[in-house]
């Protein structure tokens, strides 16, 4: 359903909203299993529950009692969410070996997943060589190399990179830490994802209590994590959640409307770099698929305009980082939509900013300030 603003907008065809999240959901993700992630990260050097923001001026002007931002920019020293997921898969790695010696993990990114990784080898002493793909920015790469890992730049878009990659492992006899999953690679990827639902354990102990979730799509993972802990802690009273991805690269809203995973190819040529994914994960669509309420495309002005918007209350947020938070507000400014999923004044909206300015001159040439800057003159 197109929209004002140019994003378009499906309800998931098929929701099954009172299933139960059952033995073969948890078998991929659980609320002990986070329950165990959370344990584990807290004990890292460094570790702090990220700031939940509250947006008043934004749930004024969207008409809403809350808009809650939980802003990951300063999450250990990676800029973004990402230490949960992949930093988080390589410990579970060395812990199941009994020891990082002779290991060399691999991955494939666009840019936020590889740093995490590199950070989370670098950590234990483990080799890390991350795949960046052709549009990857100078500035990312240089982010992974800088955590000590070895970066090598290969043709295409991100799924060729996770193609290269896995190639690679098989040849080298390296371990993929990948945050997508595939037929035949689905175990690290539970890590991944399991990590990341740390999130939304944080935002309850944080006293959010959402109505509405709107999260960033890249391959799923992370909505699948956060959709996880909401479906089995709250089964159907759970907050709606909406899936929010670039239109250059919609593959989960794809996947909605053609009712199975399908992949969108091209370039994926998006701002929002860390969600450039054409291809779904299949563990995240397995969750996804009958339990996100929606799903939605937004073009890059929707993001860039809400970077601005959040620069002019000091909070520097990155490209990918917004995009919730810019479905949101597209959907508050269409009455149909507002009813369509229930949002009025009593409604409390979670959002996670899941990057801060990862690419620092790219933040710059959009928001026309640093994000020190930008941080400096918060009110
Ligand atoms: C900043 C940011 N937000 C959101 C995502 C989306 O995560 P996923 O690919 O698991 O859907 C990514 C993925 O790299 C990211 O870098």
């Amino acid at each position: 359903m197109p929209m004002a603003g140019g994003a378009a907008f499906l309800a998931n065809p098929a929701l099954d909203r009172r299933r139960a999240y059952g033995a073969a959901e948890q078998a991929i993700l659980s609320l002990a299993k986070a329950a165990q992630a959370h344990h584990a990260i807290a004990a890292w050097d460094g570790y702090r529950p990220t700031p939940m923001m509250s947006l008043a001026n934004l749930a004024l002007e969207t008409g809403v009692a809350e808009v809650l931002y939980k802003h990951e920019a300063h999450r250990f020293a990676l800029k973004s969410f990402k230490a949960l997921g992949g930093a988080y898969a390589v410990e579970r790695l060395v812990a199941a070996r009994g020891s990082a010696a002779g290991l060399t993990v691999t991955c494939a990114t666009d840019g936020n997943h590889g740093r995490a990784v590199a950070w989370g080898a670098r950590r234990l002493g483990v080799e890390a060589v991350i795949y960046v793909h052709e549009t990857v920015s100078e500035g990312r790469a240089a982010a992974i190399a800088g955590f000590g890992a070895e970066v090598r730049r290969v043709p295409g878009n991100y799924d060729d990179a996770v193609r290269t990659s896995a190639q690679a492992a098989a040849v080298n006899g390296w371990t993929i830490v990948s945050d997508t999953s595939w037929p035949g690679y689905d175990l690290i990827p539970r890590d991944v994802m399991q990590g990341y639902a740390v999130l939304a354990l944080e935002a309850e102990g944080q006293g959010a209590r959402p109505t509405h979730v709107f999260i960033q799509g890249g391959v799923g993972g992370l909505a699948a994590g956060v959709l996880s802990w909401y479906w089995e802690s709250q089964g159907a009273d759970r907050p709606v959640l909406v899936v929010v991805e670039p239109d250059k690269a919609d593959c989960l809203l794809a996947s909605a409307a053609a009712g199975r995973w399908t992949s969108v190819g091209g370039d994926l040529d998006t701002i929002m770099a860390g969600l450039a994914c054409g291809e779904p994960s299949e563990l995240a669509w397995t969750l996804l698929s009958p339990g996100a309420d929606a799903f939605m495309a937004i073009p890059d002005a929707l993001a860039a305009g809400t970077m601005r918007l959040l620069a002019g209350q000091g909070i520097a947020a990155g490209e990918s980082g917004v995009a919730g938070l810019a479905g949101f507000r597209a959907v508050a400014a269409d009455p149909a939509m507002r009813t369509l999923l229930g949002i009025d004044a009593a409604s409390r909206v979670l959002c996670i900013g899941t990057e801060g300015a990862t690419d620092p001159a790219i933040y710059r040439e959009i928001v026309g300030r640093d994000a020190a800057e930008v941080e400096r003159e918060a009110p």
